[in-house]
């Protein structure tokens, strides 16, 4: 396995970073997650723009243009020589001093990964999963907002190890307020009463690639997309309801804090989708 690291390929064995590397001495980065279909990274322009917001966000200065990055990703693509696979980027604030303060930091270092991925047995994708409401809430976004995909994911780690004792693969966040924002690495559906549904972008969630790509097929698909503002009850209540990642893709939620959502069953609606996502990363 080769790994891009500052500049060159290296083996997986020799991919290491600085113990002065703010990225992990203090969570200062940004990362993506993206899938390799058929050779091709799906959505890369969209992944390579969210990074570049983050950075904005962040004043934290990429070292590669984004053309130059997008570049960097494929080539170590394939000099992995995957058709089908996983791609991690990383850009960490670089080696500093201690002390938060990143001016000290004098280069950004960029890391890239590629592996294989697969974050749920295949089974589960036809059966759906159990997922419960964490108590940890969501990080809200006046305080630092979700949409920055940083390497700051302790919240999501608490919440995804509440799933975990709850003997379920995942955790739906909510809000301060108490509202539905998205499960931990995932997105939220909600399909109820002929709409589609899913929280919005500024009640503080990652605003998820695979979100907008299937908020697009169901739209042209003829189905009405709404974002806005849910309670538990609209799950609880919920025809059908299921998550989406570039790790998940599109996983139906057959189970909520031990109500059965719809008939407990993977749903007609999240199956059509499903069908058009993968005629999609064909
Ligand atoms: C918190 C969170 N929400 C949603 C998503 C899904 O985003 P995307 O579809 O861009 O992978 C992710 C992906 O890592 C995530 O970490």
């Amino acid at each position: 396995m080769k790994v891009w690291l500052d500049g060159k390929l290296v083996n997986k064995e020799e991919a290491k970073i600085s113990v002065w590397d703010h990225g992990l001495l203090y969570g200062d980065g940004l990362f993506e997650g993206m899938r390799i279909y058929s050779g091709k990274v799906f959505k890369l322009e969209e992944h390579m723009e969210r990074l570049y917001q983050g950075a904005h966000v962040l004043n934290l200065e990429i070292p590669y243009s984004r053309e130059a990055l997008a570049a960097i990703v494929l080539e170590t693509v394939a000099a992995n020589d995957r058709r089908d696979g996983y791609i991690r980027l990383l850009v960490t604030r670089g080696a500093g001093t201690l002390g938060i303060d990143p001016a000290k930091c004098p280069k950004a270092s960029v890391v890239v990964i590629v592996d294989g991925i697969q974050l749920y047995p295949e089974e589960l994708y036809t059966a759906g999963i159990p997922i419960v409401t964490a108590a940890t809430r969501r990080l809200p976004g006046d305080v630092f907002d979700p949409r920055v995909k940083s390497l700051n994911y302790l919240t999501n780690i608490m919440a995804k190890m509440e799933a975990t004792r709850a003997g379920c693969p995942e955790a739906v966040m909510l809000t301060r307020e108490g509202y539905i924002a998205e499960c931990t690495a995932d997105n939220i559906f909600i399909y109820s009463k002929g709409v589609l549904k899913t929280p919005a972008a500024h009640l503080g969630i990652l605003e998820g690639i695979t979100r907008a790509t299937i908020m697009e097929l169901a739209a042209d698909a003829g189905i009405p997309v709404e974002e806005g503002v849910y309670n538990r009850t609209d799950l609880y209540l919920a025809e059908e309801v299921f998550l989406t990642g570039s790790g998940a893709e599109i996983i139906p939620v057959t189970e909520i804090d031990g109500r059965k959502i719809g008939e407990g069953t993977a749903g007609p609606v999240s199956g059509k989708l499903r069908k058009l996502f993968q005629d999609l990363i064909k």
